[in-house]
């Protein structure tokens, strides 16, 4: 119990920490929901693993200090709002990108929740969302691909345009491992629609990817892939893999 506590993603901003907050506190009520299903965390879609965290509870954040140091500065710009992405890559596998997306969803989170009260509105329910673009893709092969059984295929279908949905309007959405590969031009197209909607709304989106940026333009068109490079920063992720590392 006091391990949870500890574990609120609200500890950074009150004064002291949420410490000596009661269990039930209606802020981490409303951001975590109970027992991990509701609010506003658990609507982000965000992976059981990459939960709780913050960039200050990043386990990446000592080993990318200097990132760290340029997210914190993008993350203060949440509250208010801004139209920047940022993309997230390395070659080798677990370096933290995944992590630090996540992070970043959550900084999104909070501080929007935050803003909102500030002004007496009420927090919208979807504020992020996290978009496993792998997963993605498989609910699209479960579709289109022959052979599936009908109502299998209405299920991944369904999903499949939900989370499209989501992540095309979400207010900041994490494309996680849009290093894609294999895909098919239908897949291709509705990737293409869902990024090209949020560059022309001036949505921002935080990419993933084992790919240097230059290689979206393999993936997007010439255009598009010029539109995302013009507002984003990336950042590389050096390093070995830190997987299994505790
Ligand atoms: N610098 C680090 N120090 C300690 N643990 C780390 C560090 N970076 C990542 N980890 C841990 O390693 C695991 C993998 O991290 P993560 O999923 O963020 O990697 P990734 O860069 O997204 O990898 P991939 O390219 O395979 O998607 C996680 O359990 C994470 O907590
Ligand atoms: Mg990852």
């Amino acid at each position: 119990m006091t391990q949870a506590k500890q574990t609120c993603i609200l500890d950074g901003f009150k004064r002291g920490g949420c410490g000596s907050c009661a269990q039930h506190c209606q802020h981490r009520v409303m951001l975590e929901g109970v027992n991990g299903s509701g609010g506003r965390i658990a609507a982000a879609n965000l992976p059981a693993n990459y939960r709780n965290l913050t960039l200050a509870n990043s386990p990446a954040r000592k080993d990318q200090a200097d990132n760290y140091a340029a997210l914190e500065r993008y993350a203060e710009s949440f509250a208010t709002g801004t139209d920047k992405s940022a993309y997230l890559w390395s070659e080798s596998p677990g370096t933290g990108k995944t992590t630090t997306a996540a992070a970043l969803a959550n900084e999104w989170i909070v501080r929007q929740y935050i803003a909102a009260l500030k002004k007496g509105e009420q927090p919208a329910q979807i504020l992020a969302y996290f978009l496993e673009v792998n997963s993605w893709q498989e609910l699209y092969t479960g579709f289109t691909r022959r052979g599936i059984p009908e109502a299998t295929a209405e299920k991944n279908s369904r999903l499949y345009y939900k989370q499209m949905e989501y992540a095309r309007t979400a207010p900041f959405t994490v494309f996680d491992d849009l290093g894609v590969r294999d895909v098919t031009d239908g897949f291709r197209q509705d990737l293409h629609s869902v990024v090209n909607y949020r560059v022309t709304n001036g949505l921002p989106s935080v990419y993933t990817s084992n790919l240097p940026i230059e290689e979206l333009v393999k993936v997007f068109d010439a255009r598009l892939y010029d539109r995302i490079r013009h507002n984003c920063g990336v950042m590389l992720f050096k390093g070995a893999s830190k997987r299994g590392r505790r």
